[in-house]
């Protein structure tokens, strides 16, 4: 059974009375995951990969059982497909920029995007010459498939789609639009950042050739996060950086690349941050991730409903069935960052405002310039956290309206 209280006993950081309501931007840390890098820098620190020795032999039998943990996690064939990187950003840049383009090729990505998924791609159009295409969602964040037939075509290399938005909170039809993408011999990254936090992820099912995370933002340490390459694709992409633990062979002037994994991993990684990350996915795995969902339902229809129920309040995106934990609104007659600051100083309450690194998103389809508000949950909030912020909201609403 689920059991709130318990699981907020895990984070010490909750006893410093905040209520934090910010986990889209980055989730809070459990304890056993910061025992578990403390453990390496007090008991095997040394490099990974390098050394005969018994800390070094450790070290390295850690960090290659968190790839293991990862694939599983992903629902990956084989760790052979588990790059690790710093978070969601590096690995898109790292697909982005390991890709051979040629001239007139197409990326199809849109306007949903975190600037994450979309600046790497507009790099590639200055640099390769190639055309970026960006499909439209309505204002709810929402997609018409098919626009993404009329937009995916013989000459795409590469889709690029986020799986759930880091402003609406809304879940793409990745799917499908894989089918799509694969019926037209095209590539699909998706950008897990705010989905794998919150729902059974399986890559396989979900069709996916590249899919994105950060460890951050699912109870890990900052520093860690992955990317799933499929397995055929390992050994065809020309990797971002070159330096030590990626080669086979090295000549005076030149070099021979692995085939694995290790070959995206030049110079020493986060190590600590990388066994920390296994932590945090065995943490989240005991509770369930199937556990966190439906909690987070109950909290994000709460949330939902109290908002749009509020009078001077405007909420964005589409209602809770067709999202996950995160939702974005404005009080009028106040800017989001007002807001923001009024939680912050009468209730202890952590949310984001402003632009939430979605521009296109923010300014062009919801047309608000000034940006949102945007609260956003995970497994240790509780229903009262949720009402506090409500009834705070209420007030803001309240003196709005003179
Ligand atoms: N990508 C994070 C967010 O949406 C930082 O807040």
């Amino acid at each position: 059974m689920f059991n709130v209280e318990k699981v907020r006993e895990d984070f010490p950081v909750l006893k410093k009375g905040v209520i934090y309501l910010d986990s889209a931007a980055s989730s809070l840390t459990p304890k056993i995951v910061l025992d578990k890098m403390f453990e390496y820098y007090l008991e095997y620190r040394s490099n990974i990969e390098r050394g005969l020795y018994e800390f070094s032999q450790r070290a390295s039998e850690e960090y290659e059982n968190t790839r293991k943990t990862v694939a599983n996690f992903l629902g990956a064939k084989s760790p052979d497909e588990i790059v690790f990187t710093k978070n969601t950003t590096e690995a898109i840049n790292i697909v982005a920029h390991s890709l051979s383009f040629k001239k007139g090729e197409k990326i199809v990505t849109t306007l949903l995007e975190h600037h994450s998924n979309l600046l790497p791609w507009i790099r590639c159009k200055e640099r390769y010459g190639v055309k970026v295409e960006l499909v439209k969602p309505n204002i709810q964040g929402l997609f018409n498939l098919t626009d993404f037939e009329k937009a995916i075509d013989d000459n795409t290399k590469i889709v690029a789609l986020t799986h759930v938005s880091n402003v609406l909170g809304v879940i793409t039809p990745v799917k499908e639009v894989a089918e799509i993408a694969h019926e037209h011999g095209a590539l699909i990254l998706v950008d897990g950042a705010q989905s794998t936090p919150h729902m059974k992820i399986d890559v396989k099912s979900l069709g996916c050739d590249f899919f994105a995370f950060s460890g951050h933002k699912m109870c890990g340490p900052t520093g860690s996060g992955g990317l799933y390459i499929r397995e055929e694709l390992m050994k065809t992409l020309d990797p971002l950086y070159v330096g030590g633990g990626t080669v086979e062979l090295v000549e005076p002037e030149t070099f021979k690349l692995k085939d694995d994994p290790s070959k995206f991993e030049a110079g020493t990684p986060p190590i600590a941050e990388v066994i920390g990350l296994k932590a945090a996915i065995e943490y989240l795995t005991s509770i369930g991730v199937e556990n966190i969902e439906e909690h987070e339902k109950i909290l994000s229809k709460k949330i939902y409903e109290g908002l749009v129920e509020t009078p001077r309040v405007e909420v964005y995106g589409p209602e809770p069935k067709f999202k996950l934990g995160v939702t974005s609104f404005n009080v009028s007659g106040f800017s989001p960052n007002d807001v923001a600051l009024v939680l912050d100083s009468t209730a202890r309450i952590a949310v984001r405002s402003g632009m939430h690194c979605a521009h296109p998103l923010v300014r062009h389809i919801l047309g608000k310039p000034q940006g949102t508000v945007r609260v956003s949950t995970y497994l240790y909030n509780k229903v009262e956290e949720v009402e506090k912020f409500l009834s705070v909201i209420r007030e803001i609403s309240r003196s709005a309206g003179g």
